[in-house]
């Protein structure tokens, strides 16, 4: 299951694959009504606010809620971005909702002092995002490590070119492997197997589900 809190033109939930239920949430009726239009996404969308609808709807341990809230006053590059907006007893309430929270929970924002206070000890990331006013410095923070096995490798990488060379150097292994005679490929995949036998056994899952 995946929650977006905040979901606005759904960046993620639109480029994310579709999880067994996608859930959006917004406060603004017009987010909701564009969503309402779209029949190429299955997501159940909920109007309101999202920290009470986590506190009314206690997600699964099993889900991953992904919140993007409106920033944090005064780290806005322009004064006003949302039609609905956050003070900071706004930003207080949602962050103590999603800290008590029993699943998987990512926020995203610019790093700021009351952000960093309210999630001590969660992971931090940083990472370049082009906004219309250039390059920003931006931060996800997550109640989780950073996983090294993913069911999309697809958005690997920090930039375009990132992403780029990591794709040419997939291609690329797999491209050798494919003109090796079978019994070398399969020694090959022998020796992974026992180099990283968890790894392994998660990338052999993906076809099973
Ligand atoms: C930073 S934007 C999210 C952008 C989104 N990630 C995207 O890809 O477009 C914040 C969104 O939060 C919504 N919002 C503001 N207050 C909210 C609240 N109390 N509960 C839920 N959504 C809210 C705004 O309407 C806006 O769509």
């Amino acid at each position: 299951m995946f929650i977006e809190t905040h979901l606005g033109g759904g960046a993620v939930m639109l480029r994310k694959r579709p999880a067994t239920r996608n859930v959006g949430i917004d406060l603004d009726p017009d987010v909701i009504a564009m969503w309402r239009r779209r029949d190429d996404v299955a997501v159940e969308l909920f109007h309101g606010d999202a920290a009470t609808y986590l506190a009314d709807n206690p997600p699964p341990s099993t889900a991953l809620v992904f919140a993007d809230p409106p920033y944090w006053p005064g780290s806005r590059r322009r004064a006003r971005c949302y039609a609905c907006d956050y003070d900071e007893a706004d930003h207080h309430r949602l962050l103590a909702v999603l800290a008590g929270l029993d699943c998987a929970v990512m926020i995203t924002g610019y790093p700021n002092e009351a952000y960093a206070e309210a999630l001590a000890g969660w992971h931090v990331t940083d990472y370049p995002n082009c906004t219309q006013t250039g390059l920003v410095a931006e931060r996800a923070w997550t109640n989780y490590p950073p996983p090294v096995v993913l069911h999309d490798y697809d958005h690997v990488g920090m930039d375009f070119r990132e992403r780029e060379a990591l794709r040419r150097r997939r291609r690329s292994h797999v491209r050798k492997l494919q003109r090796a005679p079978a019994l070398e490929r399969n020694a090959i995949f022998a020796d992974l197997a026992d180099a990283f036998p968890d790894e392994l056994k998660l990338a052999v899952e993906r076809f099973e589900q």
